[in-house]
């Protein structure tokens, strides 16, 4: 048996279920060498959204890349707005592997309330382009905590994520792993304040998590090097959102897709519209970037797509980085709280 057969990759997408995780995966399936087993771990909050993306991508192996290797899945269920199922994750993960290679931080969840359909049509006949760029029509709420009592979205996306990652860094220096946070266009300074670093008082909540994460980037991927961890950060640009299905009806969704068309056409080089195009980033941060041939992890890469349809990546930098040493303490800092509290969680749970 050559070395490349007996190859094997591990891959954790979280939130594989969305738009854009399944097409992290697709995309998996189609660049890391065929001759290597590869191992997708699937994660999901629910049994059966685990089994169905699943079902989907082995259907994608089936029909399209016919992989020449094994090719099998794993999954684990998390909530990372529940820190016992977070810890529950880092210990089946710890079970199941003694190397982590891919790691891609994609699920992500918003508190949204509805879109403000007066401010939504005013904008669109203002500036479609920016409309459809920066939207700041969807309305979402304030203040709403989890049942850990941190900030929902805080916790969701920025902690939840970065005490797993922590817990696992074993794993991934093992595994000489990238992990690759994914953020958004709309990470602006102005979404986060440094008086409100679980945003509990953003009414952009969203947007505050994306920025977060850039500064969180900023303050750990250099460490994160010295232990063979290679972290990137990138954005899809912008394409259909699964989630966003329930706030549209058939006429508004369509209409969307047209000003996403629109945008393109107009120049936007975001408006990837298809999720296959927004993983483009992702794929070329975790298998194609090589930090010391150029691609430097202080930028952030993101999915661009020409007039034509054509992809291609946009490298950006990362606004105004100052602050990211603030964030930082203040997740670690959190970190040993939550290390200590669930030293007890672990006890009570193997007492069964
Ligand atoms: N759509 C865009 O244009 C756009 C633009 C910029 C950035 N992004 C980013 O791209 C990523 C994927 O976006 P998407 O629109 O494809 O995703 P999405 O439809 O919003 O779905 C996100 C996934 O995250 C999982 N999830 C949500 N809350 C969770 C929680 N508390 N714990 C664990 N998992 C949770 C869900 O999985 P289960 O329901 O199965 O648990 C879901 O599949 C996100 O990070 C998003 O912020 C998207």
């Amino acid at each position: 048996m050559s070395s490349a057969s007996s190859a094997r990759k591990v891959a954790v997408i979280t939130g594989t279920n969305s738009n854009l995780g399944i097409n992290i995966a697709y995309r998996l399936l189609e660049e890391v060498p065929s001759d290597e087993r590869l191992t997708i771990v699937v994660t999901s909050r629910s049994l059966p959204r685990a089994n169905e993306v699943i079902a989907k991508i082995a259907e994608y192996n089936a029909n399209v890349t016919k992989r020449e290797s094994i090719l099998d899945f794993d999954y684990l269920l998390i909530d990372f707005s529940n820190m016992v199922s977070v810890l529950n994750a880092y210990y089946e993960l710890t079970k199941r592997y003694t190397e982590i290679n891919y790691f891609y931080v994609n699920a992500a969840q918003g508190v949204y309330a509805g879109i403000n359909w007066l401010q939504a049509t005013k904008d669109v006949l203002i500036n479609p382009l920016e409309a459809v760029t920066n939207p700041t029509y969807k309305i979402q709420r304030v203040g709403v905590k989890s049942k850990d009592g941190m900030g929902l979205v805080f916790q969701a996306n920025v902690f939840g994520p970065y005490y797993l990652l922590h817990k696992i860094k074993p794993l991934l220096s093992n595994g000489k792993a990238r992990v690759i946070w994914i953020s958004s266009i709309m990470s602006d300074p102005k979404y986060l304040s440094f008086n409100d670093l679980q945003f509990l008082k953003s009414d952009s909540v969203y947007e505050s998590s994306k920025r977060s994460i850039d500064l969180l980037h900023v303050a750990t991927y250099e460490n994160l090097r010295n232990q063979n961890i290679t972290q990137y950060l990138v954005h899809p640009g912008i394409f259909t959102s699964f989630s966003f299905f329930e706030y549209l009806n058939v006429f508004s969704y369509y209409g969307m897709l047209f000003l996403f068309y629109f945008a393109r056409l107009l120049g936007s080089p975001w408006h990837n519209i298809a999720g296959y195009k927004g993983a483009n980033s992702v794929i070329f941060a975790s298998l194609k970037a090589n930090p010391e041939e150029g691609d430097t992890q202080k930028l952030k890469y993101g999915s661009a797509t020409r007039m034509n349809g054509d992809e291609y990546i946009k490298a950006t930098s990362i606004s105004d980085p100052s602050g990211a040493a603030d964030v930082l303490k203040y997740l670690n800092e959190l970190t040993a709280e939550w290390d200590e509290k669930l030293k007890d969680q672990i006890l009570e749970t193997r007492k069964f």
